[in-house]
């Protein structure tokens, strides 16, 4: 019999580490991959590139209308194409960070992105990750995670991240920045962050990707263990 594919959300704060274990768990299990957050971070590029300020609601959400965002798998992750053009790289870019959190807090830009996540997602074989997957996006989604860690140890993550990818940043600016989206991200009216009632928290502080990645996929296995067997 075919294995059930279930659906697995992660959400948390930037620099829990989402992203690397959300891949890694997806590969484990064969599953596909999707960051939502590119998606909104799509968003704030293109409201760039067309000199539309982010927090112009009206025309962002116009914007988002006509925009196509493709996410497809690639050898190193995932390669984030808007309208066709690889944004990939650019959409990392410290004012599109900052942009991302501001056009993420439009309702009209949140309803169009979540009936976009919710259609990649709606057979199953996902793990998703972002701040309102458990909670909104997929509420009966089989296992929801929600991945901590403290404010200097994502500061740090996001910004060894940054330097890899080339992106000039200093340590101290980055954990600015990350407080201040945090604040955002959690405070904002529509879809702030929480964590789902039934969600599992993660503290990953002190634990390595490979560790995370293996407690999920042993919860996931659990999972689609019980859904066979008719226990949920
Ligand atoms: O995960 P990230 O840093 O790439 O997300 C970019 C921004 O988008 C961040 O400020 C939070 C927001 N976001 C959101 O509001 N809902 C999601 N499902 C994913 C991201």
């Amino acid at each position: 019999m075919q294995q059930r594919k279930i659906v697995i959300a992660i959400d948390g704060p930037s620099g829990a580490g989402k992203s690397t274990v959300a891949r890694g768990v997806a590969e484990r299990l064969g599953y596909l991959y999707v960051d939502s957050g590119a998606m909104y971070r799509a968003v704030a590029w293109a409201a760039g590139e067309q000199g539309i300020p982010c927090d112009d609601a009206e025309r962002v959400a116009g914007l988002t209308a006509g925009l196509r965002i493709d996410l497809e798998k690639a050898p190193n992750g995932v390669r984030v194409l808007a309208n066709g053009r690889d944004v990939t790289a650019a959409i990392r870019a410290p004012e599109v960070s900052h942009g991302a959190s501001v056009v993420a807090t439009h309702a009209a830009v949140r309803e169009q992105l979540v009936a976009q996540q919710r259609r990649i997602g709606a057979a199953g074989g996902i793990v998703m990750e972002g701040r309102d997957i458990g909670s909104v996006v997929f509420p009966g989604a089989e296992l929801k995670i929600f991945l901590d860690a403290s404010v200097e140890e994502r500061a740090r993550r996001r910004y060894l991240q940054q330097r890899e990818m080339g992106v000039e940043s200093a340590l101290e600016r980055t954990r600015k920045e990350v407080e201040e989206r945090d604040h955002r991200d959690a405070t904002r009216e529509v879809s702030p962050l929480v964590r789902a009632a039934d969600a599992v928290y993660l503290d990953t502080t002190a634990l390595t990707a490979d560790e995370v990645v293996q407690v999920i996929v042993r919860l996931a296995e659990k999972k689609v263990e019980e859904s066979k067997s008719g226990r949920v």
